[in-house]
C-alpha cells in the first residue's frame, strides 16, 4: 500500500531545470510526493515563472534584504517550515547555508552538486575537471550538513570527459544525468528507502551506502 505523498519544498536561485524534472516526476506519479512550494532567494530566478506556470506556489526571500547570513537563514527556515515539508530540496540554490537552516532540517535536506564528490566541492566544477584532464565528471546528490558540499552521498552519476570537451559541453552532459539522479534520490526518500542515520551515514533499505552513494547507471 502506498504511503501518503510526501510534502516537498524546492529551493532555487536560477534556471530551475532540476526543479522542473522533479515537478514532472511528481505529476506523473514516478515520485510519491507533491511540491508544496518553490522558493528562491533571487527575485529574477527564471525557474519561478516556470513553477508558477505549473500551478505551484512560489515565494521569494531576497537575501539582499538581510544584514547577515544567519538572519537570512532564520527567515528562510521560518518560511520553509511553514509548509511542513518532509523533504527540502536544494536545486541550484546558490547560497551557503548555516546551522540556523541546516540543523533543524537534518536528514530532510538534500542538495545536488555537479561533481563526483568529494572531488571539487564549491564552484566551477566542470572547468576544474576539464583543466585537470580528468577522464570522468559527474554529479552527486547528498544529504546537506554544515560542511559545504560535504554531507553523505546518496547517489552519483558519472559521465565521460572527451578530448576537446569544454566546461559547457561537460555541464550539459552532466545536467542530463542530474535530472535522472535527483528524481531517483527523491523517489527513494519519498518511499522511505533512503534515510540518514543518527551517526551520519546515508542508508539504503537500512544498510549504509558506500562513500560515493548509489552508482547510477544510465538506462
Ligand atoms: C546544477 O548544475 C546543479 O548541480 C548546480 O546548479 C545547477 C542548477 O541548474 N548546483 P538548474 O537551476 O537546476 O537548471
Amino acid at each position: 500500500m502506498k504511503t501518503p505523498k510526501k510534502r516537498l519544498v524546492v529551493l532555487i536561485s536560477g534556471r530551475g531545470s532540476n526543479m522542473v524534472s522533479l515537478v514532472k516526476a511528481c505529476q506523473e506519479g514516478r515520485v510519491n510526493g507533491e511540491i508544496a512550494a518553490v522558493i528562491s532567494n533571487r527575485p529574477d530566478a527564471a525557474g519561478l515563472a516556470t513553477a508558477a506556470a505549473a500551478g505551484i506556489k512560489t515565494e521569494v526571500i531576497d537575501h539582499t534584504a538581510y544584514d547577515s547570513r544567519e538572519a537570512f537563514d532564520r527567515a528562510l527556515y521560518a518560511v520553509v517550515a511553514g509548509y511542513q515539508p518532509d523533504v527540502v530540496i536544494l536545486a541550484g540554490f546558490m547560497r551557503i547555508l548555516t546551522a540556523a537552516f541546516v540543523k533543524p532540517l537534518t536528514g530532510r535536506l538534500l542538495n545536488i552538486h555537479p561533481s563526483l564528490l568529494p572531488k571539487y566541492p564549491g564552484l566551477n566544477t566542470h572547468q576544474r575537471a576539464v583543466e585537470a584532464g580528468d577522464a570522468e565528471g559527474g554529479a552527486t546528490v547528498h544529504f546537506v550538513t554544515e560542511e559545504l558540499d560535504g554531507g553523505p552521498a546518496i547517489i552519483q552519476a558519472r559521465v565521460p570527459i572527451h578530448p576537446g570537451d569544454t566546461p559547457q559541453l561537460l555541464a550539459a552532459r552532466v545536467l542530463d544525468q542530474e535530472h535522472r539522479i535527483y528524481t531517483e534520490a527523491v523517489r527513494l526518500i519519498c518511499d522511505q528507502r533512503v534515510s540518514l542515520s543518527t551517526d551520519g551515514n546515508a542508508l539504503l533499505d537500512g544498510k549504509p551506502l558506500p562513500e560515493e552513494g548509489i552508482l547510477f547507471c544510465e538506462q
